[in-house]
């Protein structure tokens, strides 16, 4: 049975085990260090002691300047991911929105929102099965990747962004 908490401090180590961030060495502690900032909420899902998916709930909503000044009050779930892939399809990324969803809701707020990349079809059918709804605000989701030589590169994707709203 799938268990989702926020992240504690020793959790580091088996998320790095377990699940790999290519070209990101650093995000599982980054996203970390935002949680103890009080910037985010780092949620992680378990399935038999072991990280199995993560997801981010960054307070202050969507980054993008241009998804933020329509939605400045409305948290982003970012960053969702199960892993390894043949987890994918059995409730994991479910149980992690319906977490994310219940602490929003906890703390007042009326809405959740995500942003889902253009090539990401089969994610967005996820979202709106659960009730997320289309803005027709689009964005470039942007992050940072570092190869195996070192050599950084700035990312842009395409994507739209998603709300839901929370009845108490
Ligand atoms: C999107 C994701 C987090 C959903 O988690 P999940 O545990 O597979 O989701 P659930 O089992 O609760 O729901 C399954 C649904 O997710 C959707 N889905 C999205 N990407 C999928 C993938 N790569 N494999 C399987 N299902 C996927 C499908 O609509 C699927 O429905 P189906 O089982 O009827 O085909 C997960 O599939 C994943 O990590 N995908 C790769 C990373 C990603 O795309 N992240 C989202 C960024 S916006």
């Amino acid at each position: 049975m799938v268990t989702v908490r926020p992240c504690q401090h020793q959790d580091i180590a088996a998320l790095q085990t377990h699940i790999p961030t290519p070209g990101q060495p650093a995000r599982h502690a980054t996203r970390f260090e935002r949680q103890q900032d009080g910037q985010s909420t780092f949620l992680i899902a378990w399935l038999d002691n072991r990280p199995v998916g993560a997801g981010e709930i960054f307070w202050n909503g969507c980054t993008a300047p241009e998804i933020n000044k329509h939605y400045p009050t409305c948290p982003e779930l970012n960053g969702l991911d199960v892993w390894p892939p043949e987890l994918r399809s059995h409730g994991i990324g479910t149980a992690l929105i319906s977490a994310a969803e219940s602490l929003v809701r906890q703390r007042g707020f009326h809405h959740i929102g995500l942003g889902v990349d253009d090539e990401n079809s089969q994610a967005a059918a996820l979202y709106l099965r659960l009730g997320y709804q289309e803005t027709g605000l689009r964005y470039l989701d942007r992050y940072q990747y570092t190869d195996n030589d070192g050599n950084l590169y700035d990312i842009a994707d395409p994507a739209r962004f998603l709300v839901k709203q929370l009845h108490p």
